[in-house]
């Protein structure tokens, strides 16, 4: 009803304007005295997280894509191979798992069907088992050894979107504890990245604001057939998000490409008038990664793309080359990638509103898919 959606049109609308909050209440009481605090890990002890030998994160959609972005964190900071498998692709390769395997699972609902199944299995075969779920009490938490919850609040709308940042945030968290327990980040490190998790939800109310001229941009190409999403690294599990957001609202078929991979195929489908997102990495990123994608974006460019830049704010070098800049506040390289994702769950969103379409309920698709 309309007093449900607290004067927002539709839900959608309303989650995503809950972000920064969904970020908040994920990390409240997390970071005490600037550490990571998780009692929820219960039988996770820290003797056990610092034996584990591998992690494999599982999970159906969004969820996913979340858990490719965790990957690149957790990898990184704790210094442990992480694998980011379907939940229905898992449990159906004879995968490999010891009592040294953490298996974590993502879901929203908790009852996605793929996932609890993957989760059974996981733990069955004698994996360790963690959820991040953002619903207390449903099925996938029970059969997990441990939980720890995304305080995202209920998600109504069918696509997922406050729900996708608070599960990066879990996973973030997850991360920084792993390094922690296994002594892989220095101190100096910890409360930076810590620091940096903390800044996240006043930022996040930031691109809100940048993001308000999204509707315009999304109306003049109401018409369009087909978007593409190009991202680098961290960038890349946006640019899928961004593609999967935009089949699920606005029947448009997109692909998120890594932009690396750009000349290998890819480029081959820019033609004329071809609208392609851009996920840029910070100029201040040590990797030589932002001027590679800037050159992507001359290539598409010259081969006449409308490039649209998600880029951070102040960033001179692709202002020449892209044909709308929506800036995003200066972050450190792992955490730009939780704001980036949010003007592309507005453009979504918008895109979908300008075809008249239900962005809340949208065709073939279930919130919950609770069948496998
Ligand atoms: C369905 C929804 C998606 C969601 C996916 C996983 O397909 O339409 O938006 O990402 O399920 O849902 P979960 O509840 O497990 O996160």
């Amino acid at each position: 009803s309309a007093s449900e959606k607290g004067g927002w049109s539709s839900f959608m609308r309303k989650e995503i304007s809950e972000e920064p909050d969904a970020v908040a209440n994920t990390l409240l009481g997390r970071v005490v005295d600037g550490a990571v605090v998780l009692p929820e890990l219960g039988a996770l002890t820290p003797e056990v997280l610092a034996d584990i030998d591998r992690i494999v994160i599982i999970a159906c959609g969004t969820a996913a894509y979340a858990g490719l972005l965790g990957s690149y964190a957790i990898e990184s900071w704790a210094r442990v191979p992480v694998q980011v498998e379907l939940s229905h692709e898992f449990r159906y390769r004879n995968p490999i798992i010891t009592p040294r395997t953490l298996v974590v699972s993502i879901s929203q609902s908790g009852e996605t069907m793929d996932t609890l199944m993957a989760v059974r299995f996981a733990a069955e075969s004698g994996a360790r088992v963690l959820s991040i779920c953002n619903t207390q009490g449903s099925s996938i938490p029970r059969e997990s050894e441990a939980v720890i919850y995304t305080h995202a609040g209920p998600e109504v709308a069918v696509a997922s979107t406050k729900a996708f940042v608070a599960q990066v945030t879990a996973l973030y968290l997850l991360g920084l504890h792993l390094a922690t327990v296994r002594g892989t980040l220095s101190p100096a490190e910890l409360a930076h990245n810590i620091d940096e998790l903390q800044a996240i939800p006043a930022k996040l109310a930031d691109v809100l604001v940048a993001s308000e001229d999204i509707g315009q941009l999304a109306g003049w190409m109401a018409d369009t057939r087909s978007v593409l999403f190009l991202g680098r690294n961290v960038g890349y599990p946006v640019a899928l998000e961004g593609a999967l957001k935009l089949k699920e609202l606005a029947y448009i078929h997109a692909e998120g490409f890594a932009a690396g991979e750009l000349k290998h195929g890819p480029i081959a489908l820019i033609e004329p008038g071809q609208i392609v997102f851009v996920i840029v990495p910070s100029p201040r990123d040590p990797s030589s990664l932002h001027p590679k994608v800037v050159s992507n974006i001359q290539e598409i460019r010259a081969r006449g793309a409308r490039v649209i830049a998600i880029a951070e704010k102040g960033d001179a070098a692709v202002l020449p080359f892209a044909d709308e800049v929506i800036p995003i506040p200066l972050a450190s390289p792992m955490f730009e990638p939780i704001l980036a994702v949010v003007p592309l769950h507005i453009f979504a969103l918008e895109l979908a509103t300008a075809k008249g379409l239900d962005v809340d309920q949208p065709r073939n698709l279930a919130k919950s898919v609770t069948v496998e």
